[in-house]
């Protein structure tokens, strides 16, 4: 078992910094992932006794965390940091994480219910239910054992909002801070919950001594569905917090300049054609990023201003997310569909309009950043988009931003983006013809205030201020 009451600063998060796959011989390979947590931990230095707690999200997790005896990864796995995994039963996994957490939290966030087929609260929700408090609970459980004496935690994300009142209940001492990553939903729409599940949510994240999100918008949200649900609003012991996540300058500058990347940029410059430009996108497959909307406006954009036929290229990287979920797979192929339609439309023996990936590349999606000349950025709803943040940091001559008023990056960017509803396909074909369009100068000075608001606060800082913020 692990070491216990030794940490004094603990992480918890749904995904944590490695996963693991078996491989056909048996042996298991772990991949690394990276981020503003993983950043964040590594700068708080070897004088703390760090612990990241995180669930086993698939067979190869499980294999590892039954290989381990249930302690911690071996750390040259892990890059170094002390993970606890936990093995968490599969059937109860895939109910509070494809059934609560992206199902219903993330729906209820990023308001993409489609009203009056969804959403559906009857005894298949309340059995998931039960599921995601048996799934924060381990969470609390695990917590408790790792934590020392005053430590404190870092709980993330829509994933553990019961957590942080479990873990209070278990360990008064501790001091204990919640992040969420995504957008707060308004009280109206917050409230399609029922009523009980709302209160215990919201409770549940106001069991921490400090509730912090990535914008002042999210946070007031908040505040708000507390007043509508709770009555009282925020009680007394807990704070609100805002720290807007940034790009990080130096590792993309660094990443982005190596042989992989440069190797993707003639690939990707053989597929545009000469002197064409670029419209780049880089996103999960996911719903909230409004990928088939861009796509039409781009599309329009073709119709309406035939001068740029033949002159632009629009680079959309898709790659697969949460395709256990039937929803996201048929966003997938409807993705595909619209994509393959605009090439048939407008495609010439020359000139394919729309280049779409779908194979995750970390190197081809910087080379993109790097050759973009507009990044289109368009999400119904987004935390913060740190694409946004990433292209103007990367990009070789500069590059114009096509942002949507609803991402989180809207707060730090807006005045130098060209800004869209992201519903309104229109505008964003306007937008992109405006980006497309703008002299050179004006992009390149605009580029340069993006990527100085985009790198204000750095991931290592980001999670530093949470931690100083914790401090009694
Ligand atoms: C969002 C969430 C993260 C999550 C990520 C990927 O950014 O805020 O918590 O890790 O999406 O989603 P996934 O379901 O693949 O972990």
């Amino acid at each position: 078992m692990a070491s216990a009451h030794t940490a004094d600063v603990l992480v918890a998060s749904n995904r944590g910094p490695v996963s693991y796959e078996v491989h056909e011989d048996g042996s298991l390979r772990a991949k690394r992932g990276g981020g503003g947590l993983v950043s964040g931990l590594s700068a708080i230095g070897p004088d703390h006794n760090a612990v990241w707690v995180c669930a086993t999200l698939g067979d190869g997790d499980r294999e590892a965390v039954r290989r381990a005896g249930g302690g911690l990864l071996p750390a040259e796995e892990t890059g170094g940091q002390r993970v606890r995994m936990l093995d968490i039963d599969a059937a109860v996994f895939t109910d509070a994480y494809n059934g609560i957490a992206n199902s219903v939290l993330w729906f209820v966030h990023h308001m993409l219910y489609q009203t009056p087929l969804e959403p559906i609260f009857d005894a298949g929700f309340r059995r998931q239910w039960a599921a995601y408090e048996a799934y924060n609970q381990a969470f609390a459980e695990a917590l408790a054992e790792e934590a020392a004496d005053g430590a404190a935690v870092l709980i993330q994300d829509y994933h553990l909002a019961l957590a942080p009142r479990m873990l209070r209940r278990l360990r008064p001492d501790l001091r204990i801070g919640h992040f969420s990553h995504t957008p707060w939903a308004p009280p109206d729409y917050f409230r399609l919950l029922p009523d009980d599940i709302a209160a215990e949510l919201l409770s549940g994240i106001l069991g921490a001594d400090r509730a912090a999100f990535l914008t002042r918008r999210w946070a007031d949200a908040f505040t708000d569905c507390c007043h509508a649900v709770l009555g009282p609003g925020i009680p007394s012991g807990t704070r609100i917090g805002v720290h807007g996540l940034g790009a990080d300058a130096d590792f993309l500058r660094e990443r982005a300049h190596r042989t992989d990347v440069n190797e993707r940029m003639a690939a990707l410059r053989a597929e545009i054609g000469e002197g064409r430009r670029t419209i780049v996108r880089v996103d999960r497959t996911e719903l909230s990023k409004n990928i088939v909307r861009g796509l039409l406006a781009y599309e329009q954009l073709l119709e309406d201003r035939p001068e740029w036929r033949e002159r632009v290229v629009h680079l959309a990287f898709a790659y697969p997310s949460r395709q256990d979920l039937a929803v996201y797979r048929d966003y997938t192929a409807e993705v595909r569909r619209v994509a393959g339609e605009i090439n048939s439309r407008y495609g010439t023996p020359g000139w394919t309009p729309v280049l779409l990936h779908v194979k995750d590349d970390f190197a081809r999606s910087l080379a993109a950043y790097r050759l973009a000349d507009v990044a289109l950025v368009n999400p119904i709803r987004d935390g913060m988009n740190l694409v946004a943040k990433e292209v103007p940091v990367v990009s070789d001559e500069g590059c114009a931003l096509v942002l949507s008023r609803e991402a989180g990056a809207y707060e730090e960017l807006g005045e130098d983006a060209v800004v869209v509803n992201p519903y309104d396909i229109g505008g964003t074909a306007e937008a992109l013809h405006a980006a497309l369009s703008m002299a050179a100068g004006e992009r390149a000075e605009r580029s340069k205030r993006l990527a100085a608001a985009a790198t204000a606060l750095p991931p290592a800082q980001w999670f530093l201020d949470q931690l100083g913020a914790l401090e009694r």
